[in-house]
Formats: C-alpha cells, structure tokens, sequence
C-alpha cells in the first residue's frame, strides 16, 4: 500500500516536471526562458538540470495531471497541488522558475521554485512528503556522485550548484534551503574526502559555513573554506570573473583552522598595536583547542609571523589560552 502510495507520487513528479519543462519551451515560457538567458543559462544547462517554468495559474498542473490520470489525492501527497480551506485545490507552484529536485536513483523527489522579480517568497520549495526528505538530499548530487573530481564543493543555493556545473565544476552541491544537516555530512563522507564549502559572503552566510564546517568535520571529512571576494556568491562570481578565477579561488581555499585565524584577522586594525594584542588573544583560543601539539606548533608560527610578534612569545599566549580552558 505504502509502496504503492510512494510509487504514484514520484510517477507525479517525473510528470510535473515533464510539465513544467515543456511549459519553459511553450508559448507561455518566454519569460521564464528569458529568465534563464539573463542568468547566463544555456541551453545545455537547462535540459541537463531539467530547468522548468509553472505558469501563472491556480489549476494548469491540476488540469494536465488530471488529464494523465492522476487524482487530486496523490497530487497533494506528492506536494504538488495545495487544499485551501473551502476543501478545493490549487497549484504549490505558480509563475515560477521550476528547479526539479532530483534524488541518488535519478528520480524527482521535489521541487524548488523561484520568482523571476523581487517578490516573497524569493524561493518555494515542496514540503516534505512521502519521498521527499530534505535532510537526506542534497541538490545536484544525482550529478555530482559521477565526478572525478578529489573534492566536492558545497554551496548555498540552486543557482549556485548550476552556475558551478555549467563552468565545469561538476561536484557542486547544496543543501536544501537549511542549514547542513548530517545526514547530508554523511552522504558526502560517503562520496569524497574533501568537501570545500563555498556560502554567501554574506554575514549569514558565513556563519551558516562555519556551521556545516563543524557539522562535515564530525563525519571525518577533510573541509576547506573558499572566500570569495568582490562578489555574494559563487554565481555572481562566475558570472564577473569567469571559471578560471573560481578554480585559483579553489586552489586558494584554506583549511578551517586557517579561515577561522583569517577571519579574526579581519575584525581588527593592525596598525594598533593593542588591535593587534586582541588579535593575538583570540587566535591563540582558536589554536588551544586544536588536538593535536604538531598542529598548534604550525599555527603558533605563522600567526605570530602574521601579526609580527616572535613565535617564542605567542606561544606563552597559546600557552595560557590552553591553560583557561581547562
Ligand atoms: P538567487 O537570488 O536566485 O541567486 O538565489 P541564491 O541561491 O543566491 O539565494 P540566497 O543566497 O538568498 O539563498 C540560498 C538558498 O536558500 C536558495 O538557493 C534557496 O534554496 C534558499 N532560499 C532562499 N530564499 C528562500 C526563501 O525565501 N524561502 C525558502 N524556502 N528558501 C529560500
Ligand atoms: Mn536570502
Ligand atoms: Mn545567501
Ligand atoms: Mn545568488
Ligand atoms: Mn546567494
């Protein structure tokens, strides 16, 4: 029974988003498609991500669904059409840009939606249904699994994942409009060593990072940090500066420690010499709690030589910041 509930609803989805593909290249899909075209999307990009539009309706999905057999019922457990109040139905997802998401076997589990102007919400997604549980999937993974890339790169967005594919980097993911969870740590543990996460530069999204850092390093994954500058994100990035300049960004990415040490950094004035004294402080608290004695001898220097004291010095520092946290 359950089984067979499960079965309809993907058999809904794969045709929603049959639907909604055909509607982006439709009469209706102008917009839309010039949506696409605005964000630098080719063609290839869209049919390989499956990229659709829901038109500007409350019933053309429920009618074309209807028409291919399907009842109002299994709609509305495959998140597709909503009950109002007065018990009628209408389309989730209208006049939207259509982001099917697709789970480890190749089948649609979900949908995100996105507005093609300023309006709220910017992003809709499906809720959580029968097949669809967005702690366990992660955007694009269906994709990304393939790579032969050592690393895998964890972004914030939709936009974010397919800009990065489009330019070559095809072992971008994202978590699903929340913060990482570990079920998502845990299937990227089990595809690759190395995840570099690459958020917004925004103050959210940087602290959403060091939350996913925390979160990949309890699965054992090596994480590296990769800022990107003049830009909020790896989208518009790409877009500015071209997938050249994201690879040296790749190749610049620090290691957590360092991008923790860096970012203290960044809340002082160096030319103060008692700015610098805080500094020194606080990079030593990051460095106390590092496990291992070789790890916090190679931090010991290289802070001490970033804020030009001699490492002799900064050590009693780490020294006495160990000594506060016991
Ligand atoms: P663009 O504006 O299209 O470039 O998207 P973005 O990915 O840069 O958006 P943003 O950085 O604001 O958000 C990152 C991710 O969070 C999105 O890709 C969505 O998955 C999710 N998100 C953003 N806004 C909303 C929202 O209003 N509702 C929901 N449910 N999710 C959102
Ligand atoms: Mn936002
Ligand atoms: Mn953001
Ligand atoms: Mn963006
Ligand atoms: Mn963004």
């Amino acid at each position: 029974q359950t089984r067979h509930v499960r079965e309809r609803a993907l058999e809904a989805l794969t045709e929603a988003a049959r639907f909604f593909y055909a509607q982006l290249h439709g009469p209706q899909g102008a917009q839309a498609l010039a949506y696409f075209q605005r964000r630098r999307l080719s063609k290839k990009t869209l049919n390989n991500f499956g990229l659709g539009y829901a038109p500007d309706s409350f019933h053309a999905l429920l009618d074309a669904m209807t028409q291919k057999g399907f009842t109002k019922e299994e709609l509305e457990a495959a998140g597709l059409i909503v009950r109002s109040d007065r018990g009628t139905y209408y389309d989730k997802f209208r006049n939207r840009v259509m982001f099917p998401i697709i789970d480890m076997r190749g089948d649609v589990i979900a949908f995100g939606g996105r507005v093609m102007d300023d309006s709220k919400p910017k992003y809709l997604n499906s809720p959580e249904t029968i097949v669809f549980n967005k702690r366990r999937n992660l955007f694009a993974m269906n994709r990304a699994k393939k790579t032969k890339s050592e690393y895998f790169l964890l972004a914030e967005g939709y936009m974010d994942v397919i800009a990065l594919h489009q330019a070559g980097f095809d072992s971008a993911v994202a978590s699903l409009g929340t913060s990482l969870t570990e079920e998502q740590a845990r299937l990227l543990s089990r595809h690759t060593k190395t995840v570099i996460v690459c958020y917004d530069a925004d103050t959210a999204g940087q602290s959403a990072a060091q939350r996913a850092i925390d979160i990949l390093k309890k699965t054992g994954i090596r994480v590296k940090i990769l800022k990107i500058p003049g830009a909020k994100d790896p989208d518009e990035f790409i877009k500015t500066k071209g997938a050249d300049a994201f690879r040296k960004l790749i190749e610049r990415s620090d290691n957590d420690v360092r991008y923790r040490i860096e970012a203290a950094k960044d809340k002082y004035d160096f030319t103060e010499d008692d700015q610098r004294i805080l500094f020194l402080r606080e990079a030593a608290g990051i460095i106390a709690l590092l496990d291992s004695e070789v790890e916090q001898d190679v931090y010991t220097t290289s802070t001490a030589k970033l804020a030009g004291v001699t490492p002799e010095a900064f050590r009693q520092e780490v020294k006495q910041a160990k000594i506060r946290l016991r």
